[in-house]
């Protein structure tokens, strides 16, 4: 059986690290991370986590400031929230919740983020920067950077030599937990739903990471046996007794029984996003002090 990676106490681990160095910062330098948070509209969902992103902020140690507008808010509208935000010296980290209306074009709100306060890792200087391996100056996506950390501690060892393959090639996940496993030297294959026997590839994987959105689409033969398994998903299924319930992108008991390690839903890479959105935001407010 598999060693299950539990992603919410590395996650407390991580957090409990960024409290003592954001108060050594507030301390030595009077700058008080500061993170706000945008939410336009009445997205349950969204909600749910901008509650829970001012909640951890405010255990770190940081101002957490959240901008709550309706959803008739415009484009132009929120473009100048975000430049005055830019602009906001006690603000070091932006995050403008997604999915935003569909009469306002994320793209554009996310390219207006200033890159040195972009938290998410969104914008395209972010985005060029992890994809040429400045990683010291960008910041990275935070599942996937929580999805790597958790990678890293499994292993215990340097990922030369192992192929690793990533099923899904969005842009918030797929593609840069492949550029960050390529920077940590594994060899990278991205697989999607025009892959050719996707069984057989993910066979080879000594890491498997599983992205896709799609309930339990990865069976447990599917996995080498002894490979580590992340499993980015997060879908709501009806169970057997008519309830919801939360299961990820893989047959997680099929699975388990062969990998090495295993990432559980919930509490595998779900609560390493928060913990490496306050790592990011610490960053910045480190940087900007100097
Ligand atoms: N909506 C769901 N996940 C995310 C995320 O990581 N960042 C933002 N901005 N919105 C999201």
């Amino acid at each position: 059986m598999a060693t299950v990676i539990d992603g919410k106490a590395v996650a407390a681990d991580v957090l409990a690290t960024i409290k003592a160095a954001s108060q050594r910062l507030t301390a030595e330098t009077g700058v008080v991370p500061g993170i706000a948070v945008v939410i336009v509209g009445h997205d349950p969902a969204s909600q749910v986590y901008v509650a829970s992103k001012g909640k951890k902020a405010k255990e770190c140690g940081f101002n957490s400031i959240e901008h709550a507008l309706p959803s008739e808010t415009t484009e132009k509208e929120l473009v100048a929230l975000v430049e005055k935000l830019n602009a906001d010296p006690a603000v070091h980290g932006i995050l403008v919740q997604l999915p935003l209306p569909d009469h306002i074009d994320s793209g554009s709100i996310i390219q207006t983020i200033a890159p040195e306060k972009d938290v998410d890792g969104f914008h395209f200087i972010n985005v060029g920067k992890l994809g040429t391996g400045e990683l010291d100056t960008a910041f990275v996506p935070c599942t996937p950077a929580g999805s790597m950390l958790l990678i890293e501690r499994a292993l215990g060892r340097d990922l030369s030599g192992l192929t690793a393959v990533v099923v899904g090639r969005s842009n918030i996940v797929g593609k840069p937990i492949a550029n960050l496993l390529l920077n940590a030297n594994a060899t990278v294959t991205i697989a999607h739903s025009r892959t050719k026997d996707l069984p057989a590839l993910c066979r080879s994987a000594d890491i498997l990471v599983a992205a896709v959105g799609r309930p339990e689409m990865i069976k447990g033969d599917w996995v080498k046996p002894g490979a580590t398994v992340i499993d980015v998903g997060i879908n709501r299924i009806a169970g057997g007794d008519g309830r919801a319930r939360l299961v990820g992108d893989v047959a997680y008991a099929e699975a388990e029984a062969r990998a090495g390690a295993i990432t559980p839903v919930p509490g595998g890479v779900g609560p390493m996003t928060i913990a490496l959105l306050m790592a990011n935001t610490l960053t910045s407010a480190r940087r900007a002090a100097g």
